[in-house]
Formats: C-alpha cells, sequence, structure tokens
C-alpha cells in the first residue's frame, strides 16, 4: 500500500517544483497539439511514408499520456501494460457467434473467451452449466443485452430503474420502446426502495424488469440488491413476475474483493451483470463481460448457417482481441492481486476525502466505492485539464491504479489555489452542495462542513 506519511516536506517542495514545470511544457505541447489537428487530415493522393506517420503517432502519444497523467474523472484506469500482446496486432481475430459454440472463421479467441467468461461467474457464484456470456463493445452493449433478456422474458415488463441510472438506460428504455419508470434515488446515489414501493404497487398488474447499478456512475451507490427482492416480494411479485439487470460497469468487479459489501451473486433471483473491461481493469479498449443464465438465451438465439455458430450476442463481429486484453489483466493480477488493487483505490479514494474535507471543501464517499464527489469547479479549464466529470452542482474524481498520492496532492494544492481566486480567498461563499452529498458533507457558510474525517 502506498504510505501517505511518506511524503516528507522537502520530497513535497521538490515534487511541486517538477509538477509545476511538467505542468507548464504539458500545457504548452498541449496548446500546439490543438491548435494543430490538421496534421491528421488524410488528403494526399499517394500514400504517407512509414516516417511520417510513425513521427505523427509518436506526437500523439506524447499528448496521450500527458492527458493519462492528470485522468482523474473518467473510469479508465491508465496503468497497464499489454507490450506481451503486441504479436497479435498481426492477426485480425473476430470472435463473431456463440463463444461456447465456436465458429467457422478459426481466426478468434473464444477459448480466451470462455476462460474470462468462466472466471466471472465464478466471481459471481454461477455454475458453469448453468450460465452463458460473452465479452461485449462495454457496458452499454452488456446493458442493452442484459434488459433485452428480461424483455424477451417478460414482454409487457416495465423497467424501473432509479434516476441516478447510466444514460445508457435510459436510452435502452427508448431503443426497446419500453415503460421506464424513474425512481428517485437516495443522497449516496442508491435506489430509494420506498419509492419503488410506490411505483411496483402502482404498477402491480405489469411484471418488473429492474435496472441494478452496483456503483452508480457519478456517486458510486450500490443498490441494495437484498432490499430491492425483499421490496418486490413484498409487494406481492413472485420470482415469475420479475427479471434483475445488474448494471455493474466499475463496481462489479470490485464489490467481491470487498469484504463487508453485499454479495453480486447468481443465488439470488437475478438474471445478469455486466461490467465494463476498459475501467477497474484497464483494457487499452471498450470491452465489457455480460453474464446471463443459459436458460433464457435460447429464446433470443438463432442458428446462422454462414458463420457455423448462433447468434445470441448483439453485434455481428465481435473484436477477438477484447476477451485476450480481459483474459490478460486477470491472469496477471490474480485474485490476489485483484484485491489489493481494489483496497488500494479505496485507501486513495478515503485519503482524498480527507485531504478536501481538511482543505474545507465539501466533499462526499460512498462506503465501498472509490469515487469521490465535491463541489463543482467553477472554471471549466480547471475541469478540463484534470478530466474532471461533472454534473450540475457537482464533480467527481475516480480514484484507480493510475491515480497516485502524489498526483492527488497537486490536484488538491491547484484546487485551494484556484479557489482562492474563484472566492476571493473567503469574501465570496462556495456553492451550496447540501441536495446532492448532503448537509453533513457540504461546506457553504450554512452547513459548515462537520469537521470529523474519517
Ligand atoms: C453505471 C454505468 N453503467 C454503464 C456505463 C456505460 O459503460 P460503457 O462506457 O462501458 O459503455 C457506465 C459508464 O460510465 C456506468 O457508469
Amino acid at each position: 500500500m502506498e504510505s501517505v506519511e511518506g511524503n516528507n516536506m522537502a520530497g513535497t517542495v521538490a515534487f511541486i517544483h517538477d509538477a509545476n514545470k511538467l505542468s507548464r511544457e504539458e500545457e504548452r505541447h498541449e496548446n500546439v497539439d490543438e491548435n494543430n489537428n490538421d496534421r491528421f487530415a488524410i488528403t494526399q493522393c499517394i500514400g504517407e511514408t512509414d516516417t511520417h506517420l510513425g513521427a505523427l503517432i509518436t506526437r500523439y502519444a506524447q499528448t496521450l499520456t500527458n492527458y493519462s497523467l492528470r485522468n482523474l474523472g473518467y473510469p479508465t484506469n491508465q496503468d497497464f501494460n499489454y507490450e506481451e500482446l503486441a504479436p497479435l496486432l498481426q492477426f485480425h481475430l473476430n470472435n463473431a457467434g456463440d463463444p461456447f459454440l465456436g465458429s467457422s472463421f478459426s481466426l478468434n479467441s473464444m477459448k480466451f473467451e470462455v476462460s474470462v467468461l468462466d472466471w466471472f461467474a465464478k466471481l459471481w457464484e454461477i455454475e458453469k452449466n448453468e450460465y452463458w456470456g460473452y465479452v461485449t463493445t462495454g457496458g452499454t452493449e452488456g446493458n442493452l443485452h442484459g434488459i433485452l433478456v428480461g424483455r424477451e422474458q417478460l414482454p409487457d415488463g416495465i423497467l424501473y430503474t432509479s434516476e441516478d441510472s447510466h444514460y445508457s438506460i435510459f436510452k435502452i428504455a427508448r431503443m426497446y420502446r419500453m415503460q421506464c419508470v424513474k425512481v428517485a434515488s437516495l443522497i449516496s446515489g442508491e435506489i430509494d426502495c420506498a419509492q419503488l414501493e410506490t411505483s411496483l404497487l402502482a404498477n402491480k398488474d405489469k411484471p418488473a424488469i429492474i435496472n441494478l447499478n452496483i456503483g452508480t456512475t457519478l456517486k458510486g451507490g450500490i443498490d441494495d440488491i437484498d432490499l430491492v427482492i425483499k421490496t418486490l416480494d413484498k409487494c406481492g411479485f413472485t420470482n415469475d413476475q420479475f427479471y434483475i439487470h445488474c448494471d455493474g460497469a466499475l463496481c462489479g468487479i470490485m464489490l467481491p474483493f470487498m469484504k463487508q459489501a453485499q454479495r453480486i451473486s447468481f443465488k439470488k433471483p437475478i438474471g445478469s451483470v455486466t461490467i465494463s473491461g476498459h475501467k477497474f481493469l484497464g483494457c487499452p479498449s471498450p470491452c465489457g463481460v455480460l453474464i446471463t443464465r443459459l436458460k433464457y438465451i435460447n429464446a433470443l438465439s438463432r442458428d446462422v448457417d454462414i458463420i457455423s455458430s448462433r447468434d445470441a450476442t448483439i453485434t455481428g463481429s465481435r473484436c477477438g482481441h477484447a476477451p485476450i486484453f480481459l483474459w490478460y489483466a486477470l491472469k496477471k493480477r490474480g485474485l490476489r492481486g485483484l484485491e489489493n488493487e481494489v483496497h488500494n483505490c479505496i485507501f486513495k479514494a478515503r485519503y482524498l476525502l480527507n485531504q478536501l474535507r481538511g482543505a474545507g471543501i465539501g466533499a462526499m464517499l460512498n462506503e465501498y466505492s472509490n469515487i469521490v464527489v465535491f463541489e463543482r469547479p467553477l472554471d471549466d479549464n480547471f475541469t478540463r485539464r484534470w478530466n474532471l466529470a461533472s454534473n450540475k452542482n457537482i464533480a467527481h474524481v475516480v480514484v484507480l491504479k493510475h491515480v497516485t498520492i502524489e498526483m492527488l496532492d497537486t490536484f488538491v494544492r491547484e484546487f485551494l489555489q484556484k479557489r482562492s481566486v474563484w472566492y476571493k480567498d473567503g469574501q465570496v461563499q462556495s456553492i451550496c452542495i447540501a441536495n446532492d452529498v448532503g448537509s453533513r458533507n457540504c461546506a457553504c457558510s450554512i452547513h459548515k462542513l462537520s469537521r470529523n474525517i474519517s
């Protein structure tokens, strides 16, 4: 685990100096690059030389390195090394079809895909002969598939999801022309089961398809699966009258490594779980995993002669490199490595929370989350500089493996410097975020942040 105490004063001062120097150089470099988009225009009649193309890519890689050093707001882990897999870029790999049946196109990586799926099936407690799944293009495709399975099971079902759900869920409801009931959330971001109960009782004549967030996008709020199942039971919905899809984009792989957290388990009456592979695990391109119950899949699938396989996925051609990235990411870390990484991210998130609150900035962190929520910076340049994601009054930092204590220290220091300008050293009051994070986490003049630092 990283040592917070390890930051002695001399080291800190030296780091601040380097970081400031670095940031000036980075800014100059980025400004030059931003004003120079023409470099990428494809205008030549004859092809470019490899040397010229190589130079463009090298320069672009430098820009990306600078960006990734300050990627705090988007849940994409930038700390990975897939160099070992470089030889595989010589091949087009395509996993079109059902990974369990294979395909007549032999340049596929379905063996890797099934290993990855078996691993997730074990993680989420479903027997090998009872599950089906595939490697998707990301969390959105996992949601598209999970909710489609639910709708095929319960064609006239109503989709229930909390207001904090990812925008893909509402898009899916529109795409599938499903009636969608948006349920209020608690301050933590998790679904308010009292509100869910009211909505279920108002629509008792229709089955329920429920999307649950295993980590909401903005606050990392985790819907309580057991309480939702109890609520369904209380409202008189039997197991064949509901379908639960779990959207675990970021946290679906983290939660199983936190001992006190609720279990994501197919021993509970849930229908599907999905995660994104590029978030916590850090795959270099978007991908994801979807696991559902095998018994549901026949209703969706069609045999397809041309690939000698079965079509049960959302897309046709599927990236064959993605399952290998996922396989490599899991195999390289092992269970112990994943567990340490989860705990380390939570530790650094708590560190950031304490730094912000200690500096008088309102902030919130859910118990099983690596997402720190705080007041929205007033300057969009600052937000862009740190790749922060914001929504109305609040912004967040998602603490992943690439986020170091040094990065967080630099971020907080710059934030404080900027705030002293925005708020004229206390002469102007900071915005109230009590409605977003709760009054005890708000530092405005009325709520004055409870100074109890965890
Ligand atoms: C809760 C949740 N669901 C779904 C998604 C979409 O995932 P992807 O970007 O992999 O499609 C996200 C992305 O941030 C998310 O936070």
